[in-house]
């Protein structure tokens, strides 16, 4: 597995590997990268990751800071499962001067995890619009635990013309149902026990709207009291369609998504359900 450090080494790799399957990353990988990755290689492309974490998509206040930075773990893991390269680049070969030119998102960026995170689906947008043009991938994965991350890469990709296939992969869970985060490592022994109630109660909403519940308000408040009850501070319990506009009764697909906080970890995962 090549390592490239800069746009220049990319380009160099590129030149070798025109052709190819992406899965961007910020690192501290887990099994659910890995399943992007296993994925990717069905294609048959030649899979390059990225690992970079784009201080554009963190607010102030947020953990940019302290997330998580294990390269050389995340290149050993890269390396087991099958990946031709990883692209690492600094924060200069990105941002070699401040950046003044941003993709500006539509409403469903200030909905849902936008609403409590201003400007972080514009520094996302940005920083993959600018990965896309550098590794100019044919097909590009993103996990479905990032729902709303990835509706705006679809619909980015669809009305500025990108010639990118986008891939979703499932969320890969643990044995409890807890979705795989590199931000699960900041819980407590007490808080990842906790953990996976919000799972649950999403869980619990879609299987209500599987059997013909459609009273989207009263199912939601429920999940929020449950959640409260057991010390969350939550963001949001929402169910929509799976383009993640508002629902309707007459609907039949939905997607339940919550955003939640353990003390000072904030968690999100989502549910799809259907009749
Ligand atoms: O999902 C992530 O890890 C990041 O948001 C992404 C897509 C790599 C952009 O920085």
């Amino acid at each position: 597995m090549q390592i490239l450090r800069s746009n220049a080494e990319l380009k160099l790799w590129k030149a070798a590997h025109p052709d190819c399957a992406f899965v961007p990353t910020m690192g501290n990988l887990h099994a659910g990268h890995l399943s992007l990755i296993g994925q990717a290689r069905l294609s048959g492309l030649p899979v390059i990751a990225s690992i970079f974490v784009n201080p554009l998509q963190f607010g102030a206040g947020e953990d940019f800071a302290r997330y998580p930075r294990t390269f050389d773990a995340d290149c050993a893991k890269l390396r087991d499962a099958g990946c031709a390269a990883v692209f690492a680049p600094a924060l200069e070969d990105l941002y070699p001067q401040p950046q003044g030119y941003f993709v500006e998102p539509p409403a469903l960026a200030s909905e849902l995890c936008g609403k409590f995170r201003p400007g972080h689906f514009r520094g996302m947008l940005t920083v993959v619009l600018k990965l896309f043009n550098l590794v100019e991938p044919r097909v590009a994965l993103f996990g479905k635990k990032d729902y709303q991350q990835l509706a705006l890469i679809r619909g980015m990709r669809e009305q500025l013309n990108l010639p990118i296939r986008i891939e979703a992969g499932e969320t890969t869970r643990a044995e409890d149902g807890l979705a795989l985060s590199s931000r699960n490592g900041y819980l407590s022994e007490a808080e990842r026990q906790e953990a996976p109630r919000l799972y649950q109660n999403l869980k619990l909403i879609a299987d209500a709207l599987a059997l013909g519940r459609r009273d989207f308000e009263e199912l939601e408040v429920q999940a929020l009291d449950a959640l409260y009850r057991h010390g969350w501070k939550v963001d949001y319990v929402s169910i929509r369609r799976p383009d993640l506009s508002l629902p309707a009764e007459s609907d039949a697909q939905f997607v339940v998504l919550g955003a939640a906080w353990l003390g000072k970890t904030r968690l999100i995962d989502n549910v799809e359900a259907g009749q």
